[in-house]
């Protein structure tokens, strides 16, 4: 393609080389590429994105209707490197007819594994049994001391059963599957009952033995409750002081889905006062949470930077995926995984 029918290509951030390799070998964009790892400033955002023709963005980048309009009428395609859509203003972006590339399923696996070390390190208090080895807190082995919760026999709750609910669930009930080698190495894990809920029951879940149930028995029966939905309008501030009010004071409270699904003043207040054991949080409101936020005073809080699907691999595919969606999008062929909005 001749240097002046080169389509013009803004990249919000430094992205795995396996993308901007598809990307610079495609011979037809004019890369801008804010080569850094952190955030674009929101105006050099503006400036960035002006005039462009394809926007490869993150999950950091709230692309709305001000960058919408500062890119202008070329802009064909937004290929975010995310399976999470929450920070593109979806009715702007179709009214202006714009596609918009995602990364599905290749983070499931990822995700879902992530999920469950979460679980686990939480529930068994791992980060306070590492710390408590550095800092000369180890006396002597205590029959009552560090002493958490186990899987075994419990019943696990999941809200939202998409790719990656169903992913955590099958990690969780491997045993009632699979080979007897298998079962015996993860007998420990022994879950008795896998409840989900959702906006509608899921046939796969029967592969699982997961039942389906309002969300209220689900938190009032679950011993773990791990939240794996999309944020939307409904899901924003779902686990709130009512909703904690309803959990076992046993239970364990698992966040890998967005920050913003949970009222952290009120998860605070749970914690703090016994109302439920422990909370593992991968993602959180905002992001980074700042050092003195006083979710971080608990030790009963485990939080984690957002690294569900932190594979090299993973992130590897995602890289690629969202390139070959803004390629196609800008060719105007069909994309490995486009959202239809
Ligand atoms: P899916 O679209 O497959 O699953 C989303 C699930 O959310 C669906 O099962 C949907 O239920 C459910 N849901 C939507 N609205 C509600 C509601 N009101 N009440 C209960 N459930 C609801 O997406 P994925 O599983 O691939 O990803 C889920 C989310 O996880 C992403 O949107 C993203 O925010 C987050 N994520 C976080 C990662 C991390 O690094 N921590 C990594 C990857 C994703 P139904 O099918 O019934 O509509
Ligand atoms: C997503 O893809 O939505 C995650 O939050 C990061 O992988």
């Amino acid at each position: 393609m001749s240097a002046q029918h080169m389509l013009k290509v803004f990249v919000t951030r430094r992205i795995p080389q396996e993308g901007m390799k598809i990307l610079q070998e495609a011979g037809m964009c004019n890369l801008s590429v804010w080569d850094s790892d952190e955030p674009v400033p929101r105006a050099e955002l503006l400036k960035g994105v002006a005039g462009a023709h394809g926007l490869l963005c993150l999950l950091s980048d709230h692309i709305d209707a001000e960058v919408l309009d500062a890119a202008g009428p070329n802009l064909k395609v937004i290929s975010t490197l995310s399976v999470g859509f929450d920070h593109l203003a979806i009715d702007e972006i179709k009214k202006r007819g714009i596609r918009v590339g995602y990364t599905p399923d290749v983070l499931t696996d990822a995700t879902a594994e992530l999920t469950v070390a979460l679980l686990l390190a939480t529930a068994r208090r791992l980060p306070e049994g590492v710390e408590e080895v550095k800092n000369g807190g180890w006396s002597t082995w205590k029959p009552l001391w560090l002493c958490g919760y186990g899987l075994s026999g419990s019943t696990v709750g999941v809200i939202g059963l998409g790719r990656i609910g169903r992913g955590a669930l099958m990690l969780i009930s491997y045993i009632l599957q699979k080979s007897l080698a298998i079962a015996r190495r993860l007998k420990p894990f022994g879950v008795k009952r896998l409840l989900y809920t959702g906006r509608q029951p899921k046939p796969q879940a029967q592969e699982v033995h997961g039942e389906y149930v309002p969300l209220e028995t689900l938190v009032s029966e679950s011993d773990f409750v791990v939240v794996s939905c999309s944020l939307t309008p409904d899901t924003q501030g779902l686990c709130d002081k009512a909703f904690f009010g309803k959990m076992k004071k046993s239970s364990i409270f698992i966040n890998t889905s967005r920050g913003a699904v949970v009222n952290q003043e009120d998860l605070f207040d749970a914690l703090k006062s016994g109302q439920i054991a422990a909370a593992g949080l991968d993602v959180t409101t905002p992001e980074p949470l700042p050092t003195n936020h006083p979710l971080l005073t608990l030790k009963n809080c485990v939080i984690l930077p957002h690294i569900g699907s932190a594979t090299y691999s993973t992130r590897g595919v995602m890289a690629e995926i969202s390139a070959n969606n803004l390629l196609a999008g800008l060719t105007g062929t069909e994309m490995q995984s486009e959202l239809k909005l």
